[in-house]
């Protein structure tokens, strides 16, 4: 296991109390899952309206995209639309959904460069034409890239993805049953198979900013025993020494999954 870029080029500048060199490759989450939470209060604080929060926060995406390709994270998952974020104001949804399209398409030719592959999770079918087929030309377009996946979390909520594939497997179900053919229960493996994630591990690390202690819906199945780290800083002011700060933490965390150590 290596970084993919010397470790002073990944983190040229490190701020004091913080030790780069401590970061063990072979200890790098495979998959991390980022709550990206804080926009809003970030352009109060400025006195700001919220989509200027949230425009800010493309900064912080870019970045950390780069430095978890970098240090070689397999999998990084953001949360940018949850399925109950419908009920903010009409004008900040608008805003959301058209800054999704327009940033993917800016920015899916530099992913490609990287080798990153882009993906969706949530229901793409209630997204504006426009976003869902950004997200869609993304996906065409680095489908078949072998470097880290991107798998952007949009109009995703946990409940909803589960009971998609609920119904998905009462549909299978019922038309086996008419067939004929005898009843077998579905185990955990075969579930996970009909979730928007069924190629994807779990995620060993979960990263929410803003210093909210909740989960807000998000991969309800696959954090099972993901680890947690909450920091207080808002989304816009996340960089590369942030997310630093949590693999440095993930390293020291003992993970049991319910046996010993
Ligand atoms: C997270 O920031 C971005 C989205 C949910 C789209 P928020 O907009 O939730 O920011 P706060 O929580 O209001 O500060
Ligand atoms: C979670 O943040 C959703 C995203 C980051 C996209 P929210 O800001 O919507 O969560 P709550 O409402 O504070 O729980
Ligand atoms: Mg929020």
């Amino acid at each position: 296991m290596s970084f993919h870029k010397p470790l002073d080029e990944i983190f040229p500048s490190v701020p004091d109390g913080l030790d780069a060199r401590a970061l063990d490759p072979a200890q790098v989450p495979a998959h991390v899952a980022v709550i990206m939470d804080g926009n809003g209060r970030w352009a109060k604080e400025r006195g700001k309206v919220r989509l200027a929060g949230h425009k800010a926060g493309i900064g912080a995406v870019r970045e950390t995209i780069r430095c978890a390709s970098d240090v070689g994270v397999r999998y990084l998952t953001i949360y940018a639309f949850s399925s109950e974020n419908w009920k903010r104001p009409e004008d900040e949804v608008r805003g959301l959904m058209d800054l999704f399209a327009k940033t993917m398409l800016a920015e899916v030719d530099g992913l490609h460069e990287e080798h990153v592959r882009v993906m969706t999770i949530g229901d793409a079918s209630a997204l504006p034409p426009k976003t869902r087929q950004a997200f869609a030309e993304a996906w065409e377009k680095t489908r078949n890239n072998t470097g880290m996946t991107l798998v952007v979390s949009v109009n995703y909520g946990g409940r909803a993805e589960i009971l998609r594939a609920a119904n998905d497997i009462a549909r299978e179900a019922a038309a086996k049953q008419a067939a004929g053919v005898p009843f077998a229960p579905v185990d955990e493996a075969a579930f996970a198979r009909h979730l928007d994630t069924a190629d994807i591990p779990d995620p060993d690390l979960v990263i929410r900013t803003s210093g909210e202690m909740r989960i807000s819906n998000f991969l309800l199945w696959q954090i099972a025993y993901s680890e947690f780290y909450i920091t207080d800083v808002l989304w816009p002011d996340f960089d590369r020494y942030d997310f630093l700060r949590a693999l440095l933490d993930f390293q020291g965390r003992t993970r049991r999954f319910g046996g010993v150590k």
